[in-house]
């Protein structure tokens, strides 16, 4: 695969920002006469490179009542080397979708000789050892693990600590083209390849998210990621005193991390669980703040911005939750202690005039759920793995 280079990083704090780099080529070919380091400008990553990252890397797919089809898709495109890792909240009753989506999984795994996990995320076992491990917020009153896709996240990272996996990507199950699936893979695993740090972030950029009406309209920024990144870049410049438009991926659905860098992160509920992301990294390591682990300031923190060659062509969910997407995504902002007067009055006003907040609110703040880092995984580790064997999709009941 080649790259363009990271060539031009910001700072703020420990966190080295990396602006947008685009996809050059999608492949780089295995011929050893090309320099190693491709042209100027272009960073060529060896397909070993990407092998060996995609071999310590495993990919949490969050689903929710999605079309077969589609999720039968996205796991045919992932790289045969990552451990995929299913965590579902689809419906038992009256059909059973998680059913039908683990049997899809059992056969892809059959065919291609390869393993994967799939849980589903009202599993009691898992409720159980979240509640073990303290993870209080994570769970209900009945003992199981709240709705949401951020919480389907936490189960899959921590289910990927649990199988010794260094890297964890995202990837939506409602994306219809197996192919930018396999891209975003590629993507994340050249982005930890470049990485000087042991905690690191890739961010997907799409290249194109085409609307269909009539015709077909590739457009590029929705509102909702550009008002995101607005306000993002409003807080780094009211910190450095330098204004920037550096952040492009706030909202960024699929984007990986080095498990040191997940253990670290809280994980809001809802829409913010992303920009949330990003305001804690900045929280902990942006310098303004008490500074999070030592190691993370001696080493810093790369967070890589990377933009796909295919286009992102997902499941039309309509516009109505657009209004939530963006009231949850900024609320992160709002309500971040680094979070300036400016800033606020940005966000509080792009909110009325997009009508996702009523005049005269405020953003209600997200429900956080702490950082793994901060409950004890080793009791999770100890209450799943026992049943670990039973969440493989090759187990048969
Ligand atoms: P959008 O693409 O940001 O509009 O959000 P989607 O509604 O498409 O959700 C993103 C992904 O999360 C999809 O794969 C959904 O199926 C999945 N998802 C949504 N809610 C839940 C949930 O409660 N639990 C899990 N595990 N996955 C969910
Ligand atoms: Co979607």
């Amino acid at each position: 695969m080649y790259l363009e280079s990271p060539r031009y990083t910001e700072r703020f704090g420990s966190v080295r920002i990396n602006d947008i780099q685009k996809v050059v080529a999608l492949d780089s070919g295995l011929k050893s006469e090309i320099p190693p380091h491709g042209a100027m400008g272009v960073v060529k990553i060896c397909e070993d490179t990407i092998k060996d990252f995609e071999d310590k890397m495993a990919i949490v797919i969050p689903i929710k009542n999605e079309k077969l089809k589609l999720f039968e898709g996205v796991i045919s495109g992932i790289p045969h080397d990552c451990l995929i890792i299913v965590v579902s909240n689809s419906q038992k009753e009256p059909v059973d979708r998680f059913r039908m989506e683990k049997d899809t999984l059992n056969q892809m795994c059959r065919y291609t000789y390869r393993s994967a996990y799939i849980v589903h995320q009202k599993d009691a076992r898992v409720g159980e050892a979240m509640k073990q491990a303290g993870y209080t917020e994570l769970v209900d009153e009945n003992s199981l693990v709240r709705n949401g896709k951020a919480e389907g996240m936490v189960i899959g990272l921590l289910m990927a600590k649990l199988a010794g996996k260094e890297y964890v990507g995202f990837v939506d199950a409602d994306n219809y083209s197996p192919g930018s699936i396999l891209e975003y893979v590629r993507i994340f695993a050249a982005g930890f390849s470049m990485a000087k740090s042991p905690y690191s972030m890739v961010r997907i950029l799409w290249h194109y998210k085409p609307k269909f009406s009539g015709g077909m309209y590739f457009r590029k920024w929705g509102r909702v990621s550009e008002t995101t990144n607005k306000c993002f870049n409003s807080l780094i410049s009211s910190r450095t005193g330098f204004e920037t438009n550096i952040i492009k991926t706030g909202n960024a659905g699929e984007h990986a991390m080095s498990l040191k860098l997940a253990e670290l992160l809280p994980y809001a509920s809802g829409y913010a669980v992303e920009p949330q992301e990003l305001v804690s990294i900045f929280e902990q390591f942006g310098g303004s703040l008490p500074s999070g682990p030592a190691d993370v300031v001696r080493y810093g923190l790369d967070l890589f911005q990377i933009e796909t060659r295919n286009p992102h062509l997902h499941e039309d969910k309509g516009t109505e939750h657009l209004g939530g997407m963006l009231l949850a995504g900024l609320s992160t902002i709002y309500h971040s202690p680094l979070c300036d007067e400016e800033t606020k009055q940005l966000i509080i006003s792009q909110l009325t005039i997009q009508k996702a907040m009523k005049p005269k609110q405020e953003p209600p703040k997200p429900h956080i759920n702490r950082p793994p880092c901060k409950v004890h995984i080793g009791e999770f580790v100890k209450h799943m793995e026992p049943h670990l064997e039973t969440c493989s999709a090759l187990y048969e009941d």
